[in-house]
């Protein structure tokens, strides 16, 4: 008698269950608005919800009924939820398609992610760094940290030469003599690549070295602290004064183009004889670009290298400088301060 009142009981809550899930579900069809959507939910999954009561009325059920009536419960109750989150997902589908736009529309352009570019200053060295590539020069780099020897001394500037102060130097606290004086230095240009390329190969060399400078100045419009130079070298047989010129002139004209106008004018640099610097008609103006001239003997017996034997042509250009002039830009310090609003333009 009991068993049969238990079971008829289970039978009862199990349909029930089965009613209220199919009520449900029903009316979950009928529902077109997110707001009806929530009231559904409340009045089924809510706290106070009909299924909610129905879950916890199972704990009142005799302790053999609990586990079928519960399992039972439950699954609806998952089933509800499934069933929830798709019909919302269907209304805002609905009512984004109302709105006009398509939810799939094939024929719209794709969606790129957020892509870095290249530093205008990147962007300038590697396009001259190629130019002179595609003549045979070699492409390297060299140290920042670079001792007073191969920044000056090889460099055919000795200790107290007046040349020194072209440079203004920021000297590092390491390295000192006894004496106290200092040794090692933030290179002031690429040319200690000069002395170094040769010092440990033998000519013929050909070469280009980019790579950052530092120079210990008041900051302006036209000068950085830090900058980069482009440094290039060419030491055989036989290198005259019209290969150097020759070699610039193409340069000027694949990076400027092709009727670009040349001027060279004399110009001192103490590792260089004759020294010169190149200017570029540029807008009607000319405009400095680069220093450049012969290897002076010096350098070249520093290195090791006969004078009598050998001779080669050097120069040293700005990035920065011809990347103010190629793109328009009228101060220096842009390219150090990472304004998003500035590199984005590149
Ligand atoms: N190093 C020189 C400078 O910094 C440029 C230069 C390089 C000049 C090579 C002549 C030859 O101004």
């Amino acid at each position: 008698m009991l068993i049969m009142y238990n079971s008829s009981m289970i039978t009862k809550s199990l349909r029930d269950i089965e009613l209220l899930k199919e009520n449900s579900l029903k009316e979950l069809n009928e529902i077109k608005s997110l707001d009806a959507l929530d009231a559904w939910r409340l009045q089924y999954l809510g706290r106070s919800g009909s299924l909610t009561q129905l879950l916890r009325s199972v704990s009142e059920l005799p302790v053999e009924q609990r586990k079928t009536v519960g399992s039972a419960a439950n699954a609806v109750k998952v089933a509800l939820e499934d069933q929830l989150h798709m019909h919302r997902e269907a209304i805002e589908f609905d009512s984004l398609a109302k709105d006009g736009q398509d939810f799939v529309d094939i024929s719209l352009p794709g969606r790129n992610g957020l892509l870095g570019r290249y530093h205008p200053s990147t962007l300038v060295i590697r396009e001259i760094s190629a130019i002179f590539a595609n003549m045979g020069f070699q492409i390297i780099d060299g140290p920042e940290v670079e001792w007073d020897r191969y920044n000056f001394e090889m460099l055919n500037i000795p200790q107290d030469h007046p040349a020194r102060d072209m440079f203004d130097t920021f000297w590092l606290d390491i390295n000192r003599q006894d004496d106290g004086a200092f040794t090692t230095l933030l290179r002031t240009h690429t040319s200690p690549m000069q002395a170094r390329v040769m010092e440990s190969n033998d000519p013929p060399v050909r070469v280009i070295i980019p790579g950052k400078c530092y120079r210990y100045e008041a900051t302006d419009a036209t000068h950085e602290s830090q900058f980069h130079q482009i440094e290039g070298l060419a030491v055989d047989k036989g290198i005259t004064f019209a290969n150097l010129k020759h070699t610039l002139f193409e340069f000027a004209r694949q990076m400027f183009g092709a009727d670009t106008k040349v001027r060279f004018r004399c110009d001192y640099f103490p590792f260089v004889e004759p020294g010169v610097d190149m200017s570029i008609e540029w807008k009607g103006k000319w405009l400095e670009i680069l220093g450049a001239g012969m290897v002076h003997p010096n350098v070249l017996r520093a290195v090791g290298y006969d004078p009598s034997i050998y001779s080669g042509f050097a120069f040293g250009m700005g990035p920065e400088r011809i990347a103010m002039l190629k793109y328009g830009i009228n101060d220096i310090r842009h390219f150090l301060q990472n304004d998003i609003r500035f590199l984005r333009q590149f």
